[in-house]
């Protein structure tokens, strides 16, 4: 087959696409768990999620340990439950409500400007760090 030069800019143009949507999307969702855990979570739970942050003293409720939870969830681990709670669609007594935003509402009026996917990718970044957290 021949290609006019039309042609051929619109295989270039393709293949441009085809390489970098990827990149870019991949950067989208690299956020890292332990980094939006340490910026958003720590403070109350912990560093180590032992439920020790610096401000759970001066909590109405205090926050519980999650590197128990999935043994208290008698070895259970439900992400989706997980991320439920993050983002505010199951509530628990410290989110949300006046001490404390809703993830998942916090995160769509971030800096990063919002976008579903980013809100998501946060969660999912958060839900498996606290995965990798749970005590053995
Ligand atoms: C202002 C303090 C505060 C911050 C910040 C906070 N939490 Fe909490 N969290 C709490 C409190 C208090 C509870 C317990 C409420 C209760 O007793 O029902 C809780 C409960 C939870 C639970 C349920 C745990 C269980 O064992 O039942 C999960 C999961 C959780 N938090 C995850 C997170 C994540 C992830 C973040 C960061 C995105 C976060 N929390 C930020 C105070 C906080």
């Amino acid at each position: 087959m021949r290609l006019r030069p039309l042609g051929w800019i619109l295989v270039v143009v393709v293949l441009g696409l085809v390489t970098l949507v990827p990149a870019a999307s991949a950067q989208d969702s690299g956020y890292v768990g332990s980094d939006l855990y340490r910026m958003y979570c720590a403070s109350c739970h912990g560093t180590g999620g032992k439920g020790d942050g610096p401000i759970a003293s001066s909590l109405r409720y205090a926050p519980p340990d999650l590197t128990t939870y999935r043994q208290r969830a008698e070895g259970k681990w439900d992400p989706e439950e997980m991320r439920r709670i993050i983002d505010g669609r199951q509530p628990v007594k410290g989110h949300g409500g006046a001490d404390m935003p809703v993830w998942g509402d916090a995160f769509k009026q971030s800096r990063d400007g919002f976008s579903e996917e980013k809100v998501k990718a946060r969660i999912d970044a958060l839900s498996a760090y606290l995965e990798e957290m749970q005590a053995k």
